[in-house]
């Protein structure tokens, strides 16, 4: 029997990449160019799998394709708001995607951002490298403390639970959620986290505010002017979710009305575009999707996405299938 045809829209990890050419009948994006609506179009009539990552937009434009030939998209990252589930369901497609390998790295690159943020390391190394330090003094650069602060966390899922794994142990916070699924009592055991009744009551207590909930519709804009009003003028928000949860512009104006004290954001509402109001100011850190990008995480997202398509095309339901 000849192998499937598997069209991945990005270069992957290499060992990954051996894999799928040993397993499959692999086409690789040679160049790691973002692929176009047409050569997404394309890859869904010309091959049985196709893999893309988060910043493909598999919108219902691409999946109206005629003659699709795919029958799975094994999406390479937790998150699947760049997929209209509907669409792929109408287009006869499954779907899957690589949750639990990727909640340590997330989380830590969460607390990267929260204690970056704080500390104002991204605005110390600036100094530094500019050459404008001019040695230690008791004013120099003050910062906000973290230990012993309230983290509050909008979504309970695996990955604000291991942020709040690490803030509880490791820096000694107090932790309040909100989550409209909230998790079981055995998954919050040990972490000491108080539920708040809603996102209002989180931003009005925490001194880091930190998101994990999906994007998408659901949460577009979820923390906008009425969120900046409520949080404390000395909080921090923390974003390693999705963009587009945070209306952007209004975070500019919070941040410029001196709202909010800072933040720390890993996503953006237009990736890999970011508002000029966030690049322009020192009391933001920046960083450019990296919450998975480790060797091991990124190694065993791809593995997890060999196992889906492997499992579909043996008759087998995959492990965590969307529709
Ligand atoms: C995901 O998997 O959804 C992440 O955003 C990729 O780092």
């Amino acid at each position: 029997m000849s192998k499937p045809k598997v069209i991945v829209t990005r270069r992957w990890h290499a060992d990954v990449e051996a894999i799928l050419m040993e397993k499959f009948d692999t086409t690789l994006n040679e160049d790691d160019h973002p692929m176009s609506v047409a050569e997404l179009q394309d890859a869904l009539r010309n091959a049985d799998a196709v893999l893309p990552t988060v910043c493909d937009k598999v919108d219902a434009e691409v999946l109206g394709a005629d003659n699709i030939r795919a029958r799975i998209l094994g999406s390479n990252g937790v998150g699947f708001n760049h997929i209209d589930l509907d669409a792929a369901k109408a287009a006869g497609l499954t779907v899957t995607n690589t949750p639990e390998v990727l909640t340590d790295c997330t989380a830590d690159l969460a607390m990267t951002l929260l204690l970056s943020a704080a500390r104002r390391a991204g605005e110390g190394e600036r100094h530094l490298r500019n050459g404008e330090w001019t040695g230690w003094r008791p004013t120099h650069m003050m910062g906000t403390s973290v230990t012993g602060k309230t983290l509050g966390l909008i979504g309970m899922g695996r990955i604000a639970r291991a942020v709040a794994a690490r803030a509880a142990h490791g820096f000694n916070m107090r932790i309040v959620y909100h989550d409209p699924f909230p998790p079981r009592d055995e998954d919050l055991a040990g972490l000491n986290a108080t539920q708040c009744a809603s996102p209002r009551e989180v931003f009005e207590s925490a001194d880091f505010v930190s998101l994990h909930c999906p994007g998408g519709k659901d949460t577009y804009h979820l923390i906008g002017t009425d969120a900046f009003e409520a949080m404390k003028p000395t909080a921090f928000l923390i974003n390693t979710a999705r963009g587009d949860v945070v209306d952007e512009a209004a975070l500019v104006a919070a941040l410029e009305a001196g709202e909010i004290a800072g933040a720390g954001l890993d996503v953006f509402e237009r990736e890999p575009t970011v508002s000029e109001g966030l690049v322009n100011r020192e009391n933001v850190v920046l960083l450019p999707h990296l919450g998975s990008a480790t060797l091991v995480t990124r190694k065993a997202m791809g593995m997890r996405v060999v196992e889906n398509v492997e499992a579909f095309f043996n008759g087998e339901t995959p492990r965590v299938k969307l529709v």
